[in-house]
């Protein structure tokens, strides 16, 4: 949240609970002209996903879908917590976004790409065109690249529509996709690809970014090196290019390796695949994400269950029809992108739009200039977007003349006033808005308002999704009861398809991990003895809607996108002179927190700015640039505890002039004031009250 004071949440804490109070928002109603053409406006949605449909009610989502061979069983619970959808079903999910759009609407946009640089025009990608382009690379991918169903592929590119296609055509033979989001290192992607176990990765040569051509071929040399350091070897590059026929990459194709797919695509032009029929639990795609340990994990995510949930929630809460435009500005890298720009939209066969480049470029009018362009209805975005569209031009939306009807906003709480300038300045007091709670881990969204049926409340997800049962729990796994005040760990009681399936390769984790917090009984076979433990802290006023604080584990959330702080440990620690390090959130004005650095150094050396910028540059070179710190500081000693723990805690403080707490307790206490004084100054300004998760984090070491 932007400083302790626009934070309405001011809280107070003390060993045994948090209560939380905040000025309660005031409510806002959808449009009328929302709600009278909403895909759902009828309050009966309650009742027929009620716990007593429970799991029947997800048929709803799955029938939405085009079947080879319908499921026996909606819900097997046979093995706790893996839990498994609509088994005995056969489907794909490339022929449900877009063989089976052909009859009605071949000559309807699926995609259309606006590349940054505005004199080049949007690229129309057709239904058939995308049908027809799938095809191809599917063809090469089966025939060229010898893949098949089962196999997996690391895809490191932008925001082109070469990406989707590339998944799409993925995932008609069952390979299981693996999208690396561009902004990652090389060696981010080689790590990823080696975790994976593929053999062949999928780039593009480079990619505009603020205006400036990124090399982005010069990546997957390092990926290559990094995967084969980690015993995995890549057999083949396939290398799109931005411009066909023009390499832009300074990088050299290594022969036999690396092949350009514009010209390798040329020997199957006009073949077409057939779609694999995949069993409904066949993994569709992996997506990696940071959690405690400094190793990223494989989320691995159902076919069938994953497609329902995302066709289901995009039709009820994205409300998209077909001949919606609908623009989410995520990067198809994140998990947002996989769901609600590519699966979700083109499902339901939308026009979904991909935007190469940075918002503000050239200016703070681009993004709505765009929205104007291809007349976008439907438009979808994280707090930090909005709060930086606001802070380059807060007058900019009312210039021009596009005209949203809904809006939604993800991936960080969202301050009330931000919401509210969202709602006054973007959406012009026309657009319903939805603040939709989720995680890589789930699939689609958790708890979101209805849009054509509830009422909004700034800076509140709003209730649990349409069969989801959510829950607040204490550290005792009571039920915190709805109007207490008190914040606790939002749990899901209840399995829902879009769930991931595993983390790859890793079942105990995954148990671990999600489950074993509040599971009762590990040899119950009920799913309700299985909540699943998201790591959000969060407050549930007696109105049912869900306010989520932030992570309460070791992941800082920086402009909606998920860091592990012990990802960048293990960076830093990597760099010669650095002894321990430490990383923590501190709160962010545009990006809601980024990360801060503290490094203590090895006796043979002296503190330099010569090694504070090795460290910047190591974490750049081994997680991307997205993890770049604000600061990093040089201490004599770390806070530590008498085992010898480091007091993340007392830094994360010190960073955002908390009150750093009790620290009589420690080895080493005045080292405390040292660094307090270095970061801060001489004087003294911590304060008691500040955002939950900043004061919560690292609680529990
Ligand atoms: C974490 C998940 C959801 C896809 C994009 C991020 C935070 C997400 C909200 C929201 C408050 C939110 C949570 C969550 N978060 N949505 N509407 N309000 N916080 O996916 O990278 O897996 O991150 O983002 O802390 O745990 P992710």
């Amino acid at each position: 949240m932007a400083d302790a004071k626009s934070n309405s949440a001011v809280a107070e804490t003390n060993e045994a609970q948090i209560a939380v109070h905040w000025k309660e928002e005031e409510y806002f109603d959808p449009p009328a002209s929302f709600v009278a053409q909403a895909n759902l406006n009828d309050p009966a949605v309650n009742e027929r996903f009620a716990e007593k449909n429970f799991p029947k009610c997800f048929e709803e989502y799955a029938d939405m879908l085009t079947w080879f061979r319908r499921w026996d069983t909606v819900l097997d619970t046979s093995d706790p917590p893996f839990w498994k959808w609509f088994v005995g079903g056969k489907i794909n999910a490339s022929f449900n976004c877009v063989d089976r759009h052909l009859a009605k609407h071949k000559n309807k946009a699926a995609l259309i790409a606006v590349p940054e640089l505005e004199n080049e025009d949007p690229v129309v990608i057709t239904y058939q065109e995308l049908y027809v382009r799938v095809n191809e690379f599917a063809a090469l991918l089966r025939d060229f690249a010898g893949l098949k169903a089962g196999d997996r592929v690391t895809i490191h590119m932008p925001m082109v529509a070469e990406l989707p296609i590339t998944m799409l055509a993925c995932a008609r033979l069952g390979i299981v996709h693996s999208v690396v989001f561009g902004g990652f290192s090389g060696e981010a992607c080689g790590l990823r690809a080696a975790d994976s176990g593929s053999r062949v990765l999928i780039y593009m040569d480079g990619y505009y970014r603020s205006g400036k051509m990124i090399d982005h071929k010069a990546a997957a040399e390092i990926a290559v090196a990094t995967a084969e350091k980690e015993g995995q070897s890549i057999d083949k590059v396939l290398v799109w290019r931005r411009y066909p026929g023009k390499y832009v990459s300074a990088a050299p194709m290594v022969k036999g390796r690396d092949f350009f797919v514009d010209d390798v695509v040329g020997n199957y032009r006009g073949k077409r695949v057939d779609p694999v029929p995949m069993d409904a639990e066949a993994p569709l795609f992996l997506m990696y994400t940071s959690g405690t340990t400094g190793k990223p994990k494989g989320c691995q995510h159902r076919t069938g269950g994953y497609l329902a949930y995302v066709t289901g929630t995009s039709k009820y809460i994205q409300d998209i029809h077909p001949e919606d435009v609908y623009w989410c500005m995520a990067d198809i890298g994140w998990i947002t992108g996989h769901s609600y720009i590519v699966y979700g939209p083109l499902s339901l066969a939308a026009t979904s739009v991909i935007y190469e480049g940075v918002p503000t470029f050239p200016d703070a009018g681009r993004v709505w200039r765009i929205a104007e362009r291809l007349d976008v209805n439907i438009f979808h975005t994280s707090p930090t977007a909005i709060r930086m569209l606001r802070k380059t031009g807060p007058e900019e939306p009312k210039k021009y003349h596009y005209r949203f009807k809904h809006m939604t906003t993800v991936g960080e709480p969202i301050e009330p006033d931000v919401w509210r300038w969202y709602y006054d300045v973007v959406g012009k007091r026309e657009a319903v808005i939805v603040d939709t709670w989720w995680q890589t881990e789930n699939g689609g969204f958790l708890c979101s308002t209805k849009p054509g049926i509830d009422r909004m409340k700034p800076g509140s997800a709003g209730p649990g999704m349409p069969g989801i049962y959510p829950t607040i729990k204490d550290e005792k796994n009571e039920d915190i009861p709805a109007g207490s005040g008190k914040a606790g760990n939002i749990c899901i009681r209840n399995p829902w398809p879009g769930i991931m399936q595993t983390i790859w390769g890793d079942r105990d984790r995954f148990v671990r991990q999600y489950y074993s917090k509040y599971c009762k009984n590990p040899q119950s076979k009920d799913w309700r003895d299985w909540p699943y433990f998201a790591a959000d802290g969060a407050v549930l006023p007696a109105d049912g809607y869900f306010r989520i604080l932030g992570r309460v584990d070791d992941v800082i959330n920086v402009a909606g996108h998920r860091l592990g702080t012990k990802e960048l440990e293990s960076a830093c620690l990597t760099v010669e002179e650095v002894a321990e390090a430490a990383v923590v959130p501190v709160a962010d004005e545009v990006k809601g927190r980024v990360p801060e650095v503290y490094v203590a150094l090895k006796p043979a050396y002296a503190p330099s700015k010569e090694i504070t910028d090795k460290v910047v540059a190591t974490i750049e070179t081994m997680i991307g640039k997205i993890a770049r710190p604000r600061k990093v500081h040089i201490v004599p000693d770390m806070p530590k505890t008498r085992s010898g723990k480091i007091m993340r805690r007392v830094l994360a403080a010190i960073s955002n002039t908390l009150d750093t707490g009790d620290i009589t307790t420690l080895a080493n206490p005045d080292v405390v004031e040292q660094i307090r004084v270095a970061v801060q100054g001489k004087e003294k300004v911590a304060t008691k009250e500040g955002p939950e998760d900043l004061k919560q984090f690292g609680k529990e070491e």
